[in-house]
């Protein structure tokens, strides 16, 4: 049957899946886990991190890794099974299958594996590489992010990073949290700060109608003429058929070419009136021919839409990327970034701080518990302090003051002059946070009840009208973690915050909605995970610590 052949073409086409051992699981475990591995079969595939061909040529070294974990496999590959010079190359791709064997005694190997056949290979010319040499710096290595996981830094850098994402999705699900998608286009500024990258298709509508112009010019009046000329002629020949009394085929048949005349002049209108450039309206852009008709912006924060979520599923948490257009070339900030944002109802700013207290303990312990050769890592190599601030911070109670506190103590200081003005109002400076928690407390500083006029219209207004209930966590190193507050859930308060700050009402009617029917306290924070990262790393710039950095003038990929 015709039918048997098309089902045999398609097997053959399929090739055979084709169980791959992670070297994880191959030099991860201790000497008795080697032991029960020695003498069997795998396939193994990575890429060459160094590789030597040895006794004259007859066969090779390769230091193999595949990115389960920072270390390696020792591979060995005679030349009767494969052309060794082509599979030396550092950043060559190997898939082979062998036995597993006990190196000789005496060297640092505790097992490495003996190639039978190799089944892939993915070269590479090492003239022409851009990572040929192992030891490169992290900015070198910011020219080639598509590269650069191929690193031991990077690669131990995105796996303690996917720890924390997995840890944050654990301490949130054991405290009773939901997992809320936020969206990532927005038409409210959560910040109030106008830091917000646009979303607009005008741009690109624009070229699009220019484009097509050039290609093919708009109708010009006289033909536009022509055209009206041509229905009126259409009509006037319905008329003459219906008053003679024309049979019924011929009138509808006249109907049909004035309903064609019509049709052809509206399609020549709309080309005469294509225009090229940014649609106007009295002197300004016409968002109302924008893509979503209207002003649309890529979101600095998930909170305002997870308060939603809140006011009705209690205890909810966001975890996406987040978007500034701020013009800051620090090595703290990014101009995209991930946040976690989790939102508490029925909790006022002291369950606020403890939740945001005992997550990043928990963050701590986490890694303490699974990232062990990463965290040696990074300490051996680029923070001596990493492991011992992981300890101190899961283990020892934050420290809490009021700004108030926080300003009186800094007006204290006498050992270190700051490039900003201390005084009562004045936001804190990246200097001043790591002063308190690096050198007056050296541990974590939770700083609450910050003067209004710093702060976002959102956070709820103390008695005093003078402070909001906000909270910063501040660690050495990085200085601000965490921004959260208490919520205004008094309408009237919350009407005059968002005036007072410079905003007009409307786009927060929904949020308003939120106070005028079955408002809650309730408060929230967000954990910049970026800073994060840069804390457990010990590394200094923020560039380094997230995939594909993004910061004015570059957006790589
Ligand atoms: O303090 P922020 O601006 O707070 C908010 O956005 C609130 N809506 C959060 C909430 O209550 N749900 O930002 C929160 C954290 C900061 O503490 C900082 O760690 C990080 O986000 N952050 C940045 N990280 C990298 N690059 C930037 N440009 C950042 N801006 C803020
Ligand atoms: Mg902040």
């Amino acid at each position: 049957m015709p039918g048997d052949d098309v089902t045999a073409a398609v097997d053959q086409v399929l090739e055979p899946s084709r169980h791959r051992t992670f070297i994880k699981s191959i030099v991860g475990g201790g000497a008795a886990a080697v032991e029960e591995l020695v003498g069997r079969k795998v396939v193994v595939g990575g890429w060459v991190k160094t590789g030597r061909e040895q006794g004259k040529g007859t066969f090779a070294f390769l230091e193999l890794n595949d990115g389960s974990c920072l270390a390696n496999l020792q591979v060995i590959v005679d030349a009767e099974v494969y052309p060794l010079s082509q599979l030396v190359a550092t950043g060559t791709c190997v898939l082979v299958e062998g036995v597993l064997k006990k190196p000789p005694e005496g060297t640092k190997q505790r097992v490495e594996l003996k190639v039978e056949q190799v089944l892939e290979v993915g070269p590479v010319d090492p003239s022409k590489y851009p990572l040929p040499k192992t030891r490169l710096t992290l900015e070198f290595l910011r020219d080639f992010v598509h590269f650069r996981a191929r690193t031991n830094t990077i690669s131990a850098v995105e796996r303690i990073r996917d720890e924390l994402a997995y840890a944050t999705h654990t301490f949130f699900r054991q405290n009773g949290f939901r997992y809320v998608h936020t969206p990532i286009i927005t038409t409210s500024d959560c910040e109030g700060a106008g830091e917000m990258f646009q979303v607009t298709a005008l741009f690109s509508d624009a070229e699009k109608v220019e484009k097509e112009l050039k290609q093919n010019p708009p109708p010009s009046e006289s033909e536009i003429e022509a055209a009206k000329l041509h229905i009126k002629e259409k009509g006037e020949a319905v008329a003459h058929l219906k008053s003679s009394k024309a049979t019924k085929e011929e009138i509808s048949a006249s109907v049909s070419e004035l309903t064609k005349a019509k049709e052809s002049l509206a399609k020549l209108e709309e080309r005469f009136n294509m225009k090229p450039g940014i649609p106007q309206k009295d002197g300004t852009i016409d968002y109302a021919r924008d893509f979503f008709g209207r002003q649309a912006f890529l979101t600095v924060s998930g909170q305002l839409q997870v308060e939603t979520y809140a006011c009705a599923l209690g205890n909810v948490y966001t975890f996406g990327p987040t978007f500034r257009a701020e013009h800051s070339h620090t090595s703290r900030h990014l101009a995209e970034f991930w946040m976690v944002e989790p939102e508490i109802a029925f909790a006022n700013l002291e369950d606020d701080m403890n939740y945001a207290e005992n997550y990043v303990k928990f963050l701590c312990r986490w890694l303490l518990d699974h990232c062990h050769d990463d965290m040696e890592f990074m300490a051996k190599n680029f923070d001596k302090t990493a492991i011992d601030r992981l300890k101190l911070v899961s283990s020892t109670p934050f420290e809490r003051i009021s700004y108030t506190m926080a300003v009186q103590l800094l007006e204290n200081v006498t050992d270190k002059k700051f490039e900003n003005k201390v005084e009562w109002g004045m936001d804190l400076a990246s200097e001043h946070e790591r002063y308190l928690t690096e050198v007056i407390f050296k541990k974590p500083v939770i700083v609450y009840n910050y003067p209004k006029g710093i702060k976002a219209f959102y956070m709820r207004l103390n008695d005093d009208k003078k402070t909001v209930a906000a909270m910063d966590v501040l660690v050495p190193k990085v200085g601000e973690l965490i921004g959260g507050s208490q919520r205004e859930e008094r309408l009237e308060v919350l009407v005059d915050r968002i005036l007072e700050a410079g905003l007009t009402l409307e786009p927060y009617e929904w949020y308003l909605d939120l106070r005028r029917y079955g408002t809650v306290k309730h408060s929230g924070f967000g954990l910049g995970f970026e800073r994060m990262v840069l804390f457990a790393t010990g590394l200094d710039n923020i560039r380094d610590v997230i995939p594909f950095p993004r910061y004015p003038g570059r957006a790589d990929l």
